[in-house]
């Protein structure tokens, strides 16, 4: 137990709930951004997920001295160059239903090869006078090539992963945290925490 405290550095409750399963049995007090005077979130205008995972947290750690932890994900598809990626949660508008966007991709990818694709997650863990640490995984997933299954979320349906023969929302949460960038970054994340902690 070290009694420390750690802010989350995201206004998404699902993140900040698997964070806070994740840190208070290591002995950490977890804070949200809503714990804290008002912050201005900085603007996410990184060209990688490591960039944007850093500039989020840092600005925490800078602003109030804490230890903080944040995120940045996304999908990136081959045959686009890469895109969505950084841009994936505000990709043909942030309100955009994932429905249409979904049926964007397919379209445009109809009867191509070229369907390679892989989800990035970045992880920044920043501490006052301390540079900052990024732990960063993926999935190399191919695109569907018709929507399937309701788990999840995003891109979901539309992400096959060749191994299990289903796509992400086929998968029940546990198997999909198993294998995902998500799941993988997080497990490296916690390692590292716990041999700080030693
Ligand atoms: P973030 O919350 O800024 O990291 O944005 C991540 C965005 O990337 C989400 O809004 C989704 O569009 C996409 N994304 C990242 N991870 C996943 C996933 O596991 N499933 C589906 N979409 C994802």
């Amino acid at each position: 137990m070290n009694g420390k405290q750690i802010v989350v550095a995201s206004t998404n409750q699902g993140k900040i709930r698997e964070f806070r399963e994740m840190l208070e049995p290591r002995g950490y007090e977890v804070l949200s951004l809503s714990d804290l005077p008002e912050h201005d979130e900085p603007e996410e205008n990184g060209t990688t997920f490591a960039e944007n995972a850093v500039i989020k947290a840092q600005s925490v750690t800078d602003r109030f001295g804490i230890e903080a932890i944040a995120d940045d994900s996304g999908l990136q598809i081959d045959a686009f160059g890469g895109e969505p990626g950084v841009h994936s949660a505000r990709w043909l508008g942030h309100e955009t239903p994932y429905t249409y966007k979904n049926n964007v991709i397919l379209e445009r990818l109809k009867d191509r090869e070229d369907r390679g694709c892989r989800y990035v997650c970045a992880i920044a863990w920043t501490r006052p006078a301390k540079d900052p640490i990024v732990i960063e995984d993926t999935v190399d997933c191919v695109i569907a090539d018709e929507a399937r299954g309701t788990n999840g979320f995003g891109y979901d349906p539309i992400v096959y992963y060749p191994p299990y023969g289903k796509t992400m929302a086929e998968m029940t949460p546990e198997e999909k945290h198993g294998i995902s960038h998500r799941g993988k970054a997080v497990r490296r994340l916690e390692k590292m925490l716990d041999e700080e902690d030693q």
